[in-house]
C-alpha cells in the first residue's frame, strides 16, 4: 500500500520520480496519448509491480517508451520501413512493433515472451524528461485498472491506481487523448495497423508512401485488444440519434446531449474528449447511455474502435 504521492513538472519533481522509478517503484506519468504507468523495463520486479497494480489478468505484452532513436536501438531491430515510420512519427503517438534484438536488456515480462517489442517515443516533454532522467526505456501500459476506461487527467490515475503506485507525475489534460496507433513491421518489410489511432492509414501512406495492411491479415493482433475495454460502468448503445428515456445521451456536433464531444462536430477535439467523457459518465452514476453517431473516417475510425469496444458484451 502506497501513500501516492502527486508531483509536479518542476526539475526537482522530476528527479524524485526518477529515483523512484530507479528503485524499482511506479509512477504514472503523462504522455500526449493518455496516462501511462511506468516502471523500469528492465527490471522484472518493477514491470511484475505493473502487472498487479492494474490487475492484468494475464500477461499481456506492454510497450517501451525510449527517449531517442539510440535508445530504440538498443532494444530492436530497425528494418527500413521502422526508420521510415520512426523518421515521419517520432517522437509522437505511433507505436512499432518490431523484432526483440538478441541480448537486449528488457524485462521478458514486458513482451510476454514473444520475439516481438512494442517500441514508442512519446512526444510529451515531461514523458521524455524522465525517460532520460531515468537513464533507460521505460515499461508503460495505460495507467488505469485492466478493463476500465484510459486515463486522460491525473485525477482519472488517482481515482483509479491511487493506494497502488508510489507517485503520479501531473501533466495536465493529454492532447490527443486516444491510445497510439500500432504497428507491426514484419522481417518482409509488411506493415500492419494491429490498433486505430490519431495517425491513421492516409496519414501513414501520405508521410512515408507505405501501404498498411490489416492486422489480421496473417492471424496474429495485440494480444491486449480483447473486445471488452475501455469500458464506463453503464451499458453503451452506440449510433443513437436521439437518446430513449432514462438513457444518457452522448452527442457529437449539433445533436446536444447532456455531454457531447465536439459541439462543433471536430473528430480530434471528440479524441481529446472522449475518455474524459467516459470518466464522466461513470461520476454522473449513468446507468444507460446512449452515444451520437460519430463518422467512420480519419480519426473517426480510432474514435469508433474504442466506442465498440466499451459498449462490448461483459461478463
Ligand atoms: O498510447 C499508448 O500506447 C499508451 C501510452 C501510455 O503510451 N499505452 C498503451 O499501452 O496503450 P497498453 O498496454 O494499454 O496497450 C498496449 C497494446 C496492448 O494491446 C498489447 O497487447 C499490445 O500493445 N502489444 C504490446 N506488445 C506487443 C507485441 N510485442 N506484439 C503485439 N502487440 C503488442
Ligand atoms: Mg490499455
Amino acid at each position: 500500500m502506497w501513500q501516492t504521492r502527486k508531483l509536479d513538472g518542476s526539475d526537482a519533481a522530476l528527479d524524485e520520480a526518477a529515483a523512484l522509478l530507479r528503485s524499482g517503484a511506479l509512477v504514472a506519468m503523462p504522455t500526449e496519448t493518455v496516462y501511462g504507468l511506468a516502471g523500469d523495463a528492465c527490471n522484472d520486479r518493477a514491470v511484475a509491480e505493473i502487472y498487479a497494480a492494474k490487475g492484468r489478468p494475464s500477461f499481456n505484452p506492454l510497450i517501451a517508451h525510449v527517449a531517442d532513436l539510440e535508445m530504440a536501438g538498443q532494444l530492436v531491430e530497425l528494418p527500413p520501413q521502422a526508420r521510415q515510420l520512426a523518421d515521419a512519427f517520432w517522437p509522437g503517438p505511433l507505436t512499432l512493433v518490431l523484432p526483440l534484438k538478441a541480448g537486449a536488456a528488457v524485462s521478458g515480462l514486458v513482451t510476454a515472451g514473444l520475439p516481438t517489442l512494442a517500441i514508442r517515443m512519446p512526444a510529451h516533454p515531461l514523458a521524455r524528461a524522465l525517460i532520460a532522467r531515468q537513464g533507460g526505456p521505460l515499461a508503460a501500459p495505460s495507467a488505469n485498472p485492466s478493463g476500465r476506461i484510459s486515463p486522460t487527467l491525473a485525477e482519472h490515475v488517482m481515482t483509479g491506481l491511487g493506494g497502488r503506485i508510489a507517485a503520479i507525475l501531473d501533466g495536465g489534460p493529454c492532447t490527443v487523448g486516444l491510445e497510439s496507433t500500432i504497428l507491426a513491421v514484419d522481417p518482409d518489410g509488411t506493415v500492419r495497423l494491429l490498433r486505430p489511432g490519431s495517425i491513421t492509414a492516409e496519414d501513414v501512406r501520405e508521410r512515408t508512401g507505405i501501404t498498411l495492411s490489416s492486422g489480421t491479415d496473417k492471424g496474429i493482433e495485440a494480444p491486449g485488444q480483447m473486445l471488452s475495454h475501455y469500458a464506463p460502468k453503464g451499458t453503451m448503445r452506440l449510433e443513437a440519434k436521439t437518446p430513449a428515456p432514462g438513457e444518457t445521451f452522448l452527442g457529437f456536433g449539433p445533436s446536444g446531449g447532456d455531454l457531447n464531444l465536439s459541439p462543433s462536430g471536430d473528430l480530434t477535439e471528440a479524441a481529446a474528449n472522449l475518455f474524459r467523457a467516459m470518466h464522466e459518465l461513470d461520476r454522473m452514476n449513468a446507468k444507460a447511455i446512449a452515444v451520437a453517431p460519430i463518422p467512420d473516417t480519419g480519426l473517426g475510425r480510432a474514435i469508433n474502435d474504442r466506442l465498440r469496444r466499451a459498449a462490448a458484451p461483459r461478463d
